[in-house]
């Protein structure tokens, strides 16, 4: 499969990248952040873009945009511009051509008053962020998401965790003497290995569907197990969501369940045993 990867330099494209590669033809795309090997484009780059897709694809995958809260609090033009805009754009360009886009959005397009989201689930999105990529999915599969008649293809991922060659931002919180994680958050986070071989199995699928972690647990939780399993020097200390940190709205619980397949991450221990036998080296 030939396949475009939009934001290959990031958290979870790099990831993405390294795995896909490894069974695809892939190619990687980069912006402000110069890495060999992947293509720089600007999302913006409508032409750019176009030009891309003409040498032809049987697959975009896209995992570009403006995805840290705050910054898309401050900036929420950009990040429309970034995390929908771009949808429009893709969408335009790829119509009649046969390449399909698969499309990663998030469990923040819900408010976090449930127990657990299926892909049935109305969504009320309670920051910027959440809310442009409600838009980005309206661009992409409109209101009928279930049929996904044009061949595309969204998932929602909730939050993901592990180690990633280019942006290792998840990993990075670590390096700080404290790392404050919330105690009244919870989330079914997904490592992140497990996404690229998942979304192979799900990649033949159209419309909307859900990808979530097998465990349930707070964000304190995560952090903690992982800072004492990789006997990390930091401290995890625990803050209330309203008290943690500067930024917008964070849905109190976010737990992502599929009616759709089977399909869930790796729980906790099988991933922490993994994390702990890869290591930062481990680049594509
Ligand atoms: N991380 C999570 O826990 C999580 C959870 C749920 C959903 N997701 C979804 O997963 C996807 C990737 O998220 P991430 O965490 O990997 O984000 P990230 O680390 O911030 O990566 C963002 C990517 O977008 C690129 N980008 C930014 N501005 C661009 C522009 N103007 N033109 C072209 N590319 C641009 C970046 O390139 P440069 O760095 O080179 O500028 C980078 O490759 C997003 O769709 C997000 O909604 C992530």
């Amino acid at each position: 499969m030939r396949i475009l990867l939009l934001g290959a330099s990031g958290y979870v494209g790099g990831v993405l990248w390294r795995e896909l590669s490894q069974r695809h033809t892939v190619v990687g795309t980069c912006s402000a952040r110069p890495v060999p090997g992947l293509v720089t484009l600007d999302l913006r780059d409508r032409a750019a873009l176009r030009g891309l897709l003409a040498t032809g694809f049987d697959l975009v995958v896209h995992a570009a945009g403006l995805v840290d809260l705050s910054a898309a609090e401050q900036q929420p033009e950009l990040a429309s511009e970034l995390n929908a805009g771009s949808v429009v754009a893709l969408r335009e360009a790829v119509r009649g051509s046969g390449t399909r886009i698969l499309l990663l959005s998030t469990d923040n397009v819900f408010d976090g008053t449930a127990d657990q989201y299926t892909e049935t689930d109305t969504r009320n999105p309670v920051n910027v962020y959440g809310h442009t990529k409600r838009e980005a999915e309206d661009a992409l599969l409109g209101e009928d998401a279930l049929l996904g008649e044009d061949g595309h293809l969204i998932v929602r991922i909730p939050l993901v965790y592990g180690r990633s060659p280019f942006a290792d931002r998840f990993m990075a919180r670590f390096a700080s003497p404290v790392t404050r994680a919330q105690v009244d958050v919870v989330c079914a986070p997904l490592y992140l290995p497990s996404l690229a071989p998942a979304l192979e199995q799900l990649w033949d699928r159209t419309g909307l569907l859900h990808l979530g972690g097998a465990e349930v647990m707070t964000r304190y939780a995560l952090m903690s197990r992982i800072v004492d399993h990789l006997g990390l020097p930091t401290e995890v200390v625990a803050v209330r969501n309203d008290e943690a940190f500067p930024v917008p709205r964070r849905p109190a619980r976010l737990v992502l369940r599929s009616a759709r397949h089977d399909l869930l991450g790796p729980d906790l221990d099988t991933a922490l045993a993994d994390l702990a036998g890869s290591g930062p080296a481990d680049r594509p």
